[in-house]
């Protein structure tokens, strides 16, 4: 059994990230995510009997690939906050060792210039102490060690769905109180590309031009945006749903919803994501 109870982070990886999607629709993102985890890895340049490092580590994404391309004799330490998350990872045979670490980011039990590779997928947005993680990041690492890192662009986040009879003014509420439904959503709206190139400038890393793309999802039915309206975007946020009904009530959630329904029944909504991949190499002297 998966020992989520009680923590939002492992029961949102576990259970809630895919909530009533498809087969196809979570076999689509589960490919999405493989692919980012092969670039964040790739970009790592990870060889065998390296230690790596995964910040923020969660069910294991990055760090039971990683485990398998530092082979036997290597170790990956896989860092979170949520002791539950990490407990929940089952490395296969015949790769290299797992340690677990439960830490906060900006404060890692680890030595000094100890790993070959930092390594991170969709954990930096939520950091309250962004500069301080990206310190920690450069002070483990050996000189000449890699940082590489993927965050989605949550704030630069839009769809095309044409919402009928609902108002500028009203949209304004929902996106404020989206805003102030969690911490999260505050350190999201300051992350940016430029911020977290200069953390790692400051922090003596050469960091190397950034790679951005887009990612799109696409909705096609009512039963889709439902899945939507009714699903966590993250670990502990309230669904789109109840942030509208927090800002104007049920009476107009309702007319919200059917809004969607109606948007996706005249044409598909898409929506945009900008993604960024950064790499980085710690400072040899
Ligand atoms: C969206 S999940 C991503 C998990 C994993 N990296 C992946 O790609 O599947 C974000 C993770 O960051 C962890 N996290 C958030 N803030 C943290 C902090 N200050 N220190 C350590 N971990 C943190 C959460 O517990 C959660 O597991």
């Amino acid at each position: 059994m998966i020992p989520t109870t009680g923590d939002t982070a492992a029961t949102w990886l576990h259970t809630e990230r895919f909530a009533g999607t498809s087969a196809t629709e979570r076999r689509t993102a589960e490919q999405r995510l493989h692919h980012i985890r092969d670039c964040v890895l790739d970009g790592a340049r990870i060889i065998p009997t390296d230690h790596v490092v995964d910040l923020g580590a969660g069910t294991g994404l990055l760090t039971l690939a990683a485990l398998t391309r530092v082979g036997p004799h290597g170790y990956v330490t896989a860092v979170d906050q949520s002791g539950p998350a990490l407990r929940s990872i089952r490395p296969s045979p015949g790769g290299g060792t797992l340690r677990c670490v439960v830490a906060d980011a900006a404060k890692l039990p680890i030595p000094d210039a100890t790993a070959h590779a930092v390594v991170t997928r969709s954990v930096l947005i939520y950091l309250e102490d962004l500069a301080g993680t990206i310190r920690e990041a450069a002070r483990i690492l050996k000189p000449g060690g890699r940082l590489s890192v993927f965050e989605p662009l949550n704030n630069r986040r839009h769809h095309d769905a044409e919402l009928t009879g609902i108002t500028a003014a009203e949209i304004q509420a929902i996106n404020a109180a989206a805003a102030q439904a969690t911490p999260a959503a505050r350190t999201m709206t300051a992350f940016d590309a430029h911020v977290l190139i200069g953390h790692a400038a400051d922090a003596g890393f050469q960091v190397h031009p950034i790679t951005t793309d887009i990612v799109t999802t696409t909705m096609y039915t009512p039963d889709a945006v439902d899945t939507h309206l009714n699903r966590r975007p993250h670990p502990g946020a309230p669904t789109p749903l109840e942030t509208v009904i927090t800002a104007l009530g049920e009476p107009f959630a309702r007319r919200y919803r059917q809004a969607w329904h109606d948007a996706v029944e005249r044409k598909p909504i898409t929506y945009t994501t900008p993604v960024l991949y950064l790499t980085a190499t710690a400072r040899t002297h």
